[in-house]
Parts: structure tokens; sequence; C-alpha cells
């Protein structure tokens, strides 16, 4: 279905839980309240806003969180997922903490591709944004997954760590840099937006990093023939994977929404800056005929594609809206 500005919405991103088993700096530090079970909506309910979701024409699917691993019966839902016609893919963005041992569930299930959140090569940094000394598994999730021919992008945001740490800032980028030279893996960059937690943090402006990162690799240009998100892709000679930039800032791409979001509680976002929206956790349980059940809730997704603003407002602070953390939106 298309939106008031003529975008086509295609792509649907549910979070399918706020908890997380790491407590990184920026997004889900020590001390968060998380949401009880019952009113987190079932994979079930998931599942019936996802099919009516498809008749409008969603057929791209993104599992969030939090952590998506953690939820019990994630596999379950990736099948139920899978099994709705119109729906063509149906991927994950994860902390990669669970990954290796959950491969090979994630992969019968059908799981299309899977992002993994990783900031930093340097295991003491890891520890200190995340609050855990986990990087040697989340590498091991990462080979697991390549191993199995799953296609794999590594998400990294963008934040000055070195304002924090000390430190030089060329280190962590150069690292997560060369990961894609020795693997066929994109290395995503994110550029730090103003939601939740990331607003007290410093990030690092993409059009100085797409600079800097020009510099120091000859021959780096740009790959417009990959990708189909908010991401910007170039190649480096020499090197396996793209590397890529989301740039909600420097290279605002809300011209090309194509998505709209579902929290964990059931609340359906049309834009990730804004806390307009639908609560389709009250319509799911409203008492209703399952023929009823479809029309009110193809009539709030209906509603929430068409409540889209046109673009974010992450330059103009006291204009967002949103007050949920990144852990309860899932990016
Ligand atoms: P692919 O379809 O796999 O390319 O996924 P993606 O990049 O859209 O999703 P992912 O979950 O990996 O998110 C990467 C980053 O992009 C996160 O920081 C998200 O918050 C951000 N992001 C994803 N979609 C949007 C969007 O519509 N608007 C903005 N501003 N940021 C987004
Ligand atoms: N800005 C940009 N990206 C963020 N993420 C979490 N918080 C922010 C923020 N404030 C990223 C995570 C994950 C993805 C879903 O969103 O690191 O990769
Ligand atoms: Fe779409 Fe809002 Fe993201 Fe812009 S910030 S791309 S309008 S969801």
């Amino acid at each position: 279905m298309k939106d008031r500005f003529g975008r086509e919405i295609d792509y649907l991103r549910i979070s399918i839980t706020d908890r997380c088993n790491l407590r990184c700096m920026y997004c889900m530090p020590e001390g968060i309240e998380t949401v009880p079970m019952k009113d987190i909506l079932t994979l079930e309910e998931i599942a019936e806003v996802a099919q009516c979701a498809s008749k409008l024409g969603i057929s791209k699917i993104k599992i969030t969180g939090g952590e998506p691993l953690i939820r019990r019966n994630v596999c379950h839902l990736i099948r139920l997922l899978k099994d709705i016609q119109g729906i063509e893919q149906v991927t994950l963005t994860t902390n990669g903490l669970l990954l290796d041992e959950m491969l090979d569930d994630l992969k019968s299930a059908g799981i299309d591709s899977i992002n993994i959140s990783l900031d930093t090569l340097d295991r003491e940094r890891y520890r200190r944004i995340t609050g855990y000394d986990r990087l040697g598994t989340v590498l091991k999730g990462l080979e697991a997954a390549l191993d199995n021919e799953i296609p794999v992008k590594i998400n990294a945001v963008s934040v000055d760590w070195d304002t924090y740490f000390g430190g030089r800032r060329t280190d962590d980028i150069s690292a997560l840099v060369s990961l894609a030279e020795k693997k066929p893996v994109d290395v995503r960059f994110i550029e730090l937006m103003p939601i939740g937690f990331g607003k007290n943090y410093k990030g690092i402006p993409h059009d100085q990093l797409i600079r800097m990162l020009g510099e120091s690799y000859e021959g780096m240009e740009r790959d417009d023939s990959h990708g189909n998100g908010p991401a910007v892709y170039y190649r480096i000679p020499g090197h396996l994977g793209r590397i890529g930039f989301i740039s909600a800032i420097h290279g605002k791409f809300c011209d090309s929404c194509n998505r709209i979001r579902l929290t964990s509680r059931g609340y359906l976002k049309s834009c990730l800056c804004f806390d307009k929206g639908v609560d389709v956790k009250k319509i799911l349980r409203e008492e209703a005929s399952a023929g009823e059940m479809e029309k009110r809730l193809t009539k709030g997704l209906e509603e929430c594609i068409l409540l889209k603003p046109d673009a974010h407002s992450f330059t103009n602070t006291e204009e967002i809206t949103e007050k949920l953390t990144m852990s309860v939106i899932g990016g």
C-alpha cells in the first residue's frame, strides 16, 4: 500500500521482545525496566498482524528486539511468518550471542539473512560498551552463519567511543572494515540517532566518516547495485564484502522510506522519530469473530501507513516525540 507521499510500504519491522542479554550503553543500559510477558504480543498475535499486513503489500519482515533470539520459540515464529502468502523475506537483527547454538534451527526455519550488531573488535571495548565479555561468542556466531552460507551483515553504530574510552577512533573503524576484506560480509556503519539513550552520546557524523574512509582506502567507490534499504554501499578493491552507511542524519533517506514498525507491546509505529501510531494490541485483545478481527487489524494497519510523516526531525530534537528506547522499538 502507498502512504500519503506515494511511498510503497512493503517492509514491516517487528520487535518481539524488549529484553536483552547485553546492556549496550546507548541502547539498553543497566536499570531499564522490561514489560511483563502478558503485555507482550504472543507469537500467534504477531503472525496475525503479519498476515493482514501481507495482504496490504508487506513482503519483507525484519525481526528485532531487544534481543530477538532470547524469545522462546522464535524459530516457530519465523516458520509462521515464512508460511504467509506474500511474505518473501524474513530476516533478523541480533547481537549474535546465541547465534552459534541456534543457527541450525534458524536455518531450518528458513531465515533469509542475519544482521549482527557489533560495534568494535576490541575485546575490552566490547566489554565496556555491552557490559559483558562476550566478543568471542559473537565472532563464533558470525563464523557459523558464514559457514552455513546465510548472508550476514555487521551493524556498527558510529559512536565516538574515544570520547568515553580514550584511544584512536580509526582503530575500531579500520578493524571493522578489515572484516569485510577477509570475509564475504557487509560491514555497515550506522549514524547514531537521538532516540532513547542514543541522545546521551556523541556520534561520528557520516559526512566525516565517509570522507575519512575514502582517503584511507584507495579506489573506494559507491556501489548502487547493492541493497534495498536505507544503507548506501561502497566497494573497496580487494575486499570481499561491501562497506555500508546508514546515515539517517547526513544522508536522510526518508524520501524512500518503505516501512512501519510493530513494538513488542503491540504498538504499530509510523516512523522511528515520532510516537504517532496505532495500538494493535488493543484491537487483537477485543472480542471479535475471525473475519471482524481481520477487518479491524487491516484498518489499523492502513491508519498507521497513512500516519507516516514525510520525514524525521532528528536535527530539531525538540520535535522528536518518541520517548521509547531503541530496545523497545527495535531500531
Ligand atoms: P536490511 O533490510 O537487512 O538492510 O536491514 P536494515 O538495515 O533496514 O535493518 P537493521 O535492523 O539492520 O537496522 C540497521 C539500522 O538502521 C538500525 O540502527 C535501525 O534503527 C536503522 N533503521 C532501519 N530502518 C530505519 C528507518 O526506517 N529509519 C531510520 N531512521 N533508521 C532505520
Ligand atoms: N542510533 C542508531 N542505531 C541504533 N541502534 C540502537 N540504538 C541506536 C541509535 N540510537 C542499533 C543497534 C542495532 C540496530 C537494530 O539498531 O545497534 O544494530
Ligand atoms: Fe521512514 Fe521515519 Fe525512518 Fe525517515 S525516519 S526513513 S520517515 S521511519
